[in-house]
């Protein structure tokens, strides 16, 4: 009853997690990654492992939603419940990050970005980054950060670098900030201080993408907001091993998409 015919869909990241608090552990019930995902004709699934679409988007721009877009979401509103004024830390231009920056300002928030490159600084600006940080030239970032909030830390950070990058996100954070640890761009494991997590008191929070409902609530935003998400690039499905060596470079600023 939910959907009509000829509907735009997009899938959820786990099918089984409808709504309420996180229920599942690993990939095993994720499509495309335990379980066959959506390179085919034809699929047939249940109602449930599906949502509208945001209104007037492509099949590929729906595709950024079901994981980048969706852990942005969740670390933010429904984890971080995000109020106008907050203040969010984002790392890097990869997909995760610049929904992050999105929706940040979608709130009324102040986003501190860090990036590499100086000219995908100048993008985030132009995105409405409010303060930037090269991370390479300013490897103590977290210091910077502090400074940028006049000594009290951000409220938000959107952890994506992983053992490389969490001590300074733990200096960025204010006392009893929120991180949000989704990414391990930087390796899966490291030696990490936790000393500051204790005097800090801060709240780290594990993500791993989010409910259905949860995407339900974010189109719903999308829908209301006008946002779009940033395609950098668009390739053939069969020029999959080419799109992968392409993420591999870093020159991206948002997604990356396979066409079916
Ligand atoms: N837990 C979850 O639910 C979840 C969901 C989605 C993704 N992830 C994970 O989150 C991470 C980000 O995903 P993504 O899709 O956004 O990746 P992506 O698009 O491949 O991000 C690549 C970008 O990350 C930035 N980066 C790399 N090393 C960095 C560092 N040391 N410090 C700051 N930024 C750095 C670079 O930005 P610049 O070029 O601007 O420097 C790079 O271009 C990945 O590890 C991914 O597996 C987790």
């Amino acid at each position: 009853t939910e959907f009509a015919v000829g509907d735009a869909v997009v899938s959820t990241f786990f099918p089984d997690w409808l709504a309420g608090e996180p229920l599942i552990e690993g990939f095993a019930t994720v499509p495309g990654d335990g379980v066959d995902g959506y390179a085919r004709e034809m699929v047939t699934a249940r109602a449930t492992s599906f949502t509208h679409a945001p209104k007037g988007y492509s099949h590929a721009e729906a595709s950024t939603l079901t994981t980048a877009g969706l852990t942005a979401w969740r670390a933010l509103m429904a984890d971080g419940k995000l109020k106008p004024g907050d203040s969010v830390l984002i790392q890097g231009t990869g997909g995760v990050s610049i929904f992050a920056l999105q929706f940040a300002k979608m709130a009324g928030a102040t986003v501190i970005a860090t990036s590499s490159s100086d000219a995908k600084l100048e993008r985030l600006r132009e995105m409405g980054a409010d303060h930037l940080i090269n991370y390479r030239s300013t490897p103590a970032w977290g210091e910077t950060v502090r400074k940028m909030t006049d000594g009290r830390g951000v409220d938000h950070v959107i952890e994506v670098g992983g053992p490389a990058t969490l001590e300074q996100s733990m200096v960025a954070a204010r006392i009893g900030g929120h991180i949000s640890v989704i990414g391990i761009l930087t390796g899966v494991a490291g030696e990490l201080p936790l000393v500051p997590a204790l005097v800090r008191q801060l709240r780290l929070q594990g993500v791993l993408v989010g409910s259905r409902a949860q995407q339900q609530e974010m189109i719903r935003a999308i829908d209301a907001n006008g946002i779009r998400p940033v395609i950098d690039k668009h390739f053939a499905v069969d020029d999959i091993v080419e799109a992968f060596r392409y993420q591999e470079t870093n020159q991206h600023f948002g997604k990356i998409c396979l066409d079916i």
